[in-house]
């Protein structure tokens, strides 16, 4: 058995009590159905179409349960396929499906390597997967294979600077403890762990905590033996060279490096980007939607006024009130801390937002003409959408 299969059949990841699902959904990005339909199908998807999905090193569950759930909820078709190298963490994914009641999902014990001979998908989940193997770019081409025309990845890869003081543990930890057992390890790496000075690098860094939510969170965060992180350079070439492209991260705007600095005429749009992800420092992962580089293809825009936005995270209502007030609500997540400062003016735009009038519509109501509606929902793209908070998608309007 490979070290990494025996891992997760040791300590499932993540460490997840299917009784649980009585009492919440998790839900996250990638497979959120929203930025599904936003990143991969410019926000139009014909959702009467069953979406064929592929959740590869799918866990203990948590995109598969997400996707199987929002789509029920949706009362949308969804042909739905989970594989996975570990049988103990299938069980755990079967049983919060089971628990759901969400049926007809298959379940597969094997390597992604193999996708191909699952079936062609239009959407493939691969979160926190790929950067496990130990060719990921072997692993970027053989979803590639498993990929319907016209579908896309929704994917989560490491990301080196939120990471930091990481990988010299797993280095130290890997040179140690060879030949232990997963449980022997993990005692072991726990009291050094607890040792460490303050001054430590891996102590110092705040935006690490899996190693403190349970075993499993530990042993994946720093016993790993297969671990790399991607800067998004190094992740836009192992992508461009397996065939995908980036349609986009979830949260744009920690890639824009204008909202940190003026940039210089100089710097290429790839060469800002790894600019502002090493003057953030914070990224721990890079999370986005990918399509096939021939068919490269931009995430829904509200150019486009036939699209139904909607607001993913914040109230329609109590946004709308607060910028109606000339308040600046302040949000705080992804090791930012931002305030949106939105004009009056887009207060009864956004008070309409509700994942069924599309923006012509919200436009007619409010009585907005074209060039209003122009600044006015640019600045709301621009304060909401570069968040990963205003994502457009059609799935619950229903002919
Ligand atoms: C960090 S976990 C992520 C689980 C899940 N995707 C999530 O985000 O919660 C990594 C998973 O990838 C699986 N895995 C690693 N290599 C694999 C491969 N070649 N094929 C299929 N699964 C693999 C592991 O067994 C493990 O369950």
């Amino acid at each position: 058995m490979s070290e990494v299969k025996a891992q997760y059949e040791a300590y499932p990841y993540p460490e997840r009590d299917p009784k649980d699902e009585k009492k919440r959904l998790i839900s996250g990005s990638p497979s959120h159905v929203l930025e599904i339909d936003h990143f991969l199908f410019g926000g139009q998807r014909d959702w009467s179409k069953p979406l064929r999905a592929l959740v590869a090193g799918g866990g203990t569950g948590d995109g598969l349960v997400q996707l199987a759930q929002m789509m029920k909820s949706a009362g949308r078709a969804l042909d739905l396929t989970y594989v996975d190298l570990s049988t103990a963490s299938r069980k755990v994914a079967e049983a919060r499906a089971r628990m759901r009641g969400l049926e007809g999902i298959r379940f597969v014990t094997g390597s992604l390597l193999d996708a191909a001979d699952l079936g062609q998908f239009d959407y493939i989940d691969c979160c926190g997967v790929l950067h496990h193997l130990p060719d990921p770019q072997a692993g970027f081409e053989a979803l590639l294979a498993a990929l319907a025309p016209g579908g896309g990845m929704g994917f989560m890869v490491y990301a080196p600077y939120g990471r930091s003081g990481v990988y010299p543990l797993q280095e130290a930890f890997g040179a140690l403890y060879e030949g232990m057992t997963p449980e022997a390890r993990l005692k072991a790496a726990k009291k050094l762990v607890a040792d460490l000075p303050e001054g430590h690098p891996f102590r110092a860094n705040i935006n690490l905590g899996d190693h403190k939510d349970s075993d499993a969170g530990f042993y994946d965060l720093l016993l790993h033996s297969q671990d790399r992180a991607f800067d998004v350079t190094a992740l836009a070439e192992v992508m461009g060279a397996a065939g995908w492209q980036l349609s986009g991260f979830t949260m744009p705007a920690l890639y824009d490096l204008s909202r940190i600095t003026p940039v210089p005429d100089h710097l290429s749009t790839p060469e800002q980007m790894a600019l502002a992800e090493k003057l953030r420092g914070t990224i721990k992962t890079h999370v986005g939607y990918a399509i096939r580089a021939t068919e490269a293809r931009a995430p829904a825009s509200g150019k486009n006024r036939a699209l139904v936005p909607h607001l993913k995270g914040v109230g329609a209502g109590d946004l709308a009130r607060a910028v109606a007030q000339g308040q600046k609500p302040r949000l705080g997540f992804a090791g930012l801390d931002i305030s949106l400062s939105l004009p009056k003016g887009a207060a009864p735009l956004i008070a309409l937002i509700d994942g069924r009038r599309s923006l012509a519509e919200i436009a007619a109501q409010t009585g907005t003409d074209p060039i209003g509606m122009g600044a006015l929902w640019g600045r709301i793209e621009r304060d909401l959408g570069d968040f990963g908070m205003l994502l457009y998608s059609n799935i619950l309007r229903k002919a």
